[in-house]
């Protein structure tokens, strides 16, 4: 399993002590009732907690996760970051953003960047929309340099994941991984070759074929690799280890060789990170993504369908057979409301009081984003600013010049028991997602 430790990079950058604790979900560790949402850092809150990268399996209730909007046929291009909103501005209406983003997006010769400036973490997207099987393909170039890690992955909230993966140091190659619920299974990696040039200079197209059935990834239509669900098998956990459950499409500019990071992960990504490095221009490293495209395929045979604008979870479990396609959709009335309670919003009141009358403590409201506890308090300083948001606003209640306190002091486990042994082996997985948490503790 991934372990982040992350404490001493962070006491070190942070000014702000740590003044409360943010409650830790995973297996057997529920959120509590005040916090329900378990975040895919594995942190309970509410407002964007419950929305993309909730896990159901691990939040207070199945319903303290907000409905996932359902596939959208679309073909994304970057003109404008006009279809790109801040983590902490979304609240859950996908009519008003097609992706979600953390850390810096720019926009270049029609084209989005994902940048990473020195002791940032880079930058994170994910689409509002899930994929529950489709055709999703991504025309990109990728960053170089030593510890630098471009990624385009699908991610469900229960972390069944598909990747593909690309080191700044391996400019001929893609690492193609996938992962069922988190659990680390090292001999899924297989590298594929990409010919006609290297993956920095010329822009490729990367697809990932996901049926009930199969996953192909392919480079530029030629298909490099399948992967069978029946032979997925896992007697010990009597079950598919197959990606099975609706992802979102994820693209992530990330650190790996932060000097902080396990040494596992450093190895794999090429080293320590070189922060002035001739990879950098303008300051930052730099990924660049042309278009996006998703077809989506029809709901498996057997699946229950209910409607057609959400996807929920019925069960625990998390399989194939638990998830119901529905028209639950909701949007949060604020950033403190959760899927149990998604009208919950204490500036509605004539009270004036910053957090909800049953809160003890102002809860965690934006993933990664610690003081994020002040998120919808028009006078309240303190949250830190996401900085994708291309107008700038400043509604975040921040204007980044308060530092974000550490969510992550103390160390950060991400899905449970970590070995020394697997933690020296770790390789992209599930690290790809924690570059939003890193990002914005840094910023
Ligand atoms: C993929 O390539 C990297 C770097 O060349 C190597 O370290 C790794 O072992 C390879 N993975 C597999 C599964 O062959
Ligand atoms: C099978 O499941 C067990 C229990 O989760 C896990 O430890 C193991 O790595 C899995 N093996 C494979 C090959 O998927
Ligand atoms: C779930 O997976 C099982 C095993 O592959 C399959 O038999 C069943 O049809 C699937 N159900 C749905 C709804 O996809």
């Amino acid at each position: 399993m991934v372990r982040f430790i992350v404490a001493t990079a962070l006491a070190a950058l942070s000014s702000v002590a740590l003044t409360q604790s943010i409650p830790s979900c995973g297996p057997n560790q529920p959120c509590p009732a005040e916090t329900p949402c378990c975040s895919a850092y594995g942190q309970c809150g509410v407002g964007a907690y419950c929305l993309g990268g909730c896990d159901s399996k691990h939040s207070h209730k199945l319903d303290s996760c907000v409905p996932a909007p359902t596939c959208q046929n679309k073909n994304y291009k970057f003109d404008t970051l006009d279809s790109v909103m801040a983590i902490d501005e979304y609240l859950g209406d996908s009519t008003k953003a097609d992706w979600v983003a953390s850390g810096k997006p720019a926009i270049y010769n029609k084209g989005l960047l994902m940048t990473m400036a020195q002791d940032t973490v880079g930058t994170l997207l994910a689409t509002t929309h899930y994929v529950w099987y489709g055709k999703i393909s991504a025309k990109m170039t990728t960053s170089q340099g030593r510890g630098v890690v471009t990624a385009f992955i699908m991610m469900s909230d229960v972390k069944d994941e598909i990747d593909f993966e690309f080191i700044g140091v391996d400019l001929g190659k893609a690492q193609s991984n996938y992962y069922h619920q988190g659990v680390t299974v090292y001999t899924n990696s297989a590298n594929l070759t990409v010919s006609n040039g290297n993956t920095v200079e010329q822009e490729h197209e990367y697809t990932i074929d996901w049926t009930p059935d199969q996953i192909t990834w392919s480079i530029d239509g030629a298909e490099m690799r399948t992967v069978k669900k029946a032979d997925t098998w896992n007697a010990t956990a009597n079950s598919f280890y197959y990606p099975q459950t609706p992802a979102r499409v994820m693209l992530s500019l990330w650190p790996a060789g932060l000097p902080t990071n396990e040494e596992g992960t450093i190895n794999w990504a090429g080293g320590v990170i070189d922060w002035n490095s001739n990879a950098m221009q303008n300051g930052y490293y730099y990924a660049r993504v042309s278009e996006v495209n998703v077809e989506c395929y029809d709901p498996p045979s057997g699946a229950n369908v209910q409607g057609d604008k959400s996807y929920t979870y019925t069960d625990v479990a998390a399989t194939n057979d638990t998830v119901k396609i529905g028209n639950d959709l909701v949007t949060l009335a604020s950033f403190y409301a959760t899927g149990e309670n998604p009208k919950e919003d204490p500036h509605a009141s004539a009270s004036g009081s910053a957090a909800s009358p049953s809160m003890t403590s102002a809860p965690e409201t934006v993933p990664g984003m610690s003081g994020g506890g002040n998120r919808g308090d028009e006078s309240g300083a303190g949250g830190a600013d996401a900085g994708a948001d291309p107008q700038a606003s400043g509604a975040a209640g921040g204007d980044g010049s308060a530092p974000a306190s550490g969510g992550g002091n103390g160390g950060f486990t991400q899905g449970g028991n970590t070995g020394v042994n697997t933690a020296a082996k770790v390789g992209g997985s599930t690290l790809a997602v924690l570059v939003a948490f890193m990002a914005l503790l840094f910023l």
